[in-house]
């Protein structure tokens, strides 16, 4: 596994990540790929698991087209571990307990976001099942870092031009953004939105990835006063997460 030089000064933290993600992993069962798959891109089955439900209720809720829309311009998109990896296991390190409910940890912040806010939710989930094993996706994601990979999406906004306000939400992955969020920034052309980035992390904050959104949309506005987290901070966000909506202006 090679690692390019600007990420030399993260190892620390990527370290810690490694470490705790490879408690959790020894808590997982091996991951069940086909039914995770199914249960990621099946916007209508029924499924018992609540991260499903939710899931399913978030692809609706972007890509319906009731009333509503006309007056709700606020999109709220995000990528987690949780939703792409083929974990089902509560007990997993991909999750966090949020008000007794377990959930990914940027799908926790964005719904944090939403309770403020009001928007549609969505989840970036990929074709691809990402390793459930913490050190496996660890060093999954620097490899495909390392080839500046476009993994195929599977979930889709279906109208973009009805929002002017769009939450972007990822973990910082090897002191950048997930190679899924290049993928989602690829498809959509933002020119004259606004961005506003909201991200957690096991200790690099951002890193440069606020720039990184700014140079692959030039035509948005990103906002660089984002919201970021410490993951262990996450289930208890939601006043700071109001505080910092109000201090944008919300
Ligand atoms: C592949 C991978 C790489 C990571 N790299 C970093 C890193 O470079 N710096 C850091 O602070 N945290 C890093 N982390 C920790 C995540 O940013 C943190 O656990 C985040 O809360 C995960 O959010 P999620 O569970 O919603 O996906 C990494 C985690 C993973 C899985």
């Amino acid at each position: 596994m090679g690692f390019k030089k600007k990420y030399t000064a993260f190892i620390i933290p990527a370290a810690l990540a490694v470490m705790v993600s490879a408690c959790g992993a020894e808590k997982e069962e091996s991951p069940d790929e086909e039914t995770t798959q199914t249960e990621a891109s099946a916007q209508n089955q029924e499924s018992e698991e609540t991260t499903a439900q939710t899931t399913e209720t978030a692809l609706t809720d972007a890509n319906n087209d009731e009333e509503e829309k006309s007056e709700n311009r606020i999109l709220i998109a995000y990528f987690t571990a949780a939703e792409n990896s083929g974990v089902d296991a509560e007990a997993s390190a991909s999750y966090s307990e949020v008000d007794g409910e377990a959930k990914g940890r940027m799908q926790a912040l964005a719904e944090m976001i939403q309770a403020e806010v009001g928007g549609d939710l969505f989840s970036i989930q990929t074709e691809e099942v990402y390793p459930a094993d913490g050190g496996e996706l660890i060093d999954y994601a620097a490899e495909e870092q390392e080839e500046d990979a476009r993994p195929a999406l599977s979930t889709h906004i279906d109208d973009i031009s009805q929002y002017d306000t769009i939450f972007l939400g990822y973990p910082n992955w090897w002191a950048d953004l997930p190679q899924p969020l290049y993928s989602f920034l690829d498809e959509y052309d933002l020119s004259g939105k606004t961005i506003i980035p909201f991200n957690s992390h096991n200790g690099s904050r951002f890193s440069n990835t606020i720039s990184t959104i700014q140079e692959l949309e030039p035509n948005a506005e990103v906002i660089t006063d984002g919201f970021t987290i410490n993951e262990r901070d996450v289930p208890d966000a939601a006043e700071d997460i109001a505080n910092w909506l109000e201090g944008l202006g919300f």
